[in-house]
């Protein structure tokens, strides 16, 4: 149970999320593509990759916005993004020396955090549904320790797979499992209260050389601390690192945009 003064403190927390946009990696599945380009400038039909994540958090209404690139490719980001002011929220920028994991992010931004809560997006994930923002939205809000969401998949095995139960609570998270408990998987987007950067700092590498995210999701649930959000049917989640997802959320933006008048990457200002 949560003592009156913690959950007053969690409660004001909810107001100042900071966001993370975590854009550098090898992107190596896309070569040559990637070569002498980030992954996450390369086009999604019409627009950079990374514009798509970058909605997701202007329209979760997140004003603080942390850019993590490699250190080649931040000069592009810059140039592209600018200081966000033409989006009225504000752009910094950071580097990843090496891919040491999604879960490094965290460390790297923890000086800039400055003990505030934080949305991390990965800068490859595509979302799309119905009432995104506002569910987002609500899950920020309610956010007590982390918040993840799951989306159901034919493939498990290349993600962290959810275990849930009949409440769809989590029982484990597993990191490309042989076996998948479920086709349940953790999405690339993830809340943190501001114990993350602390807890990242204490993870041990992984047999690949990477600080993992699920690893670090792993110690929020033993703490009794995440809570998972499963996005249905209704919602598309795209994880656009291989020659066919990119292909594919090429052909699924452009079909949106055609059939309806909406955008997908809607930061109000394309
Ligand atoms: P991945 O797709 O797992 O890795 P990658 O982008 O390096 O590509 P590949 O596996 O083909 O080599 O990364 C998911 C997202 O997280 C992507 O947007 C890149 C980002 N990322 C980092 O910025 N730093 C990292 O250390 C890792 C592991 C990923």
């Amino acid at each position: 149970t949560i003592k009156g003064k913690d959950l007053w403190l969690r409660m004001t927390e909810t107001s100042n999320y900071k966001g993370i946009v975590l854009a550098g990696g090898a992107g190596s599945r896309l070569y040559p593509l990637t070569k002498v380009i980030s992954k996450q400038l390369l086009p999604i039909y019409n627009r950079p990759m990374i514009y798509y994540p970058l909605s997701i958090l202007i329209n979760a209404k997140i004003k603080d916005i942390l850019i993590i690139t490699t250190p080649e490719d931040q000069e592009n980001f810059k140039k592209l993004l600018g200081d966000g002011s033409q989006w009225g929220v504000k752009l910094n920028y950071s580097v990843q020396e090496k891919p040491e994991g999604i879960a490094q992010s965290l460390i790297i931004a923890d000086k800039w955090l400055k003990s505030n809560p934080v949305v991390l997006i990965l800068g490859d994930n595509l979302f799309f549904g119905p009432n995104l923002f506002s569910k987002i939205g609500k899950a920020i809000n309610e956010n007590v320790g982390a918040t993840i969401f799951g989306y159901h998949v034919d493939d498990p095995e290349r993600y962290g797979v959810l275990e849930l139960d009949a409440g769809n609570n989590v029982l484990s998270i597993v990191e490309k499992p042989d076996n998948p408990a479920s086709n349940w998987i953790a999405t690339g987007l993830y809340i943190y209260d501001s114990n993350a950067s602390g807890y990242a700092r204490n993870l041990k590498k992984s047999d690949r050389g990477e600080l993992e995210i699920t690893e670090l999701n792993n110690v929020y649930l033993r703490n009794n601390d995440l809570k998972a959000m499963l996005f249905d049917k209704e919602f598309s989640w795209l994880d656009t690192g291989t020659h066919e997802t990119l292909l594919e959320a090429s052909n699924f933006v452009k079909d949106i945009e055609e059939k309806s008048d909406r955008k997908v990457a809607d930061l109000l200002i394309l």
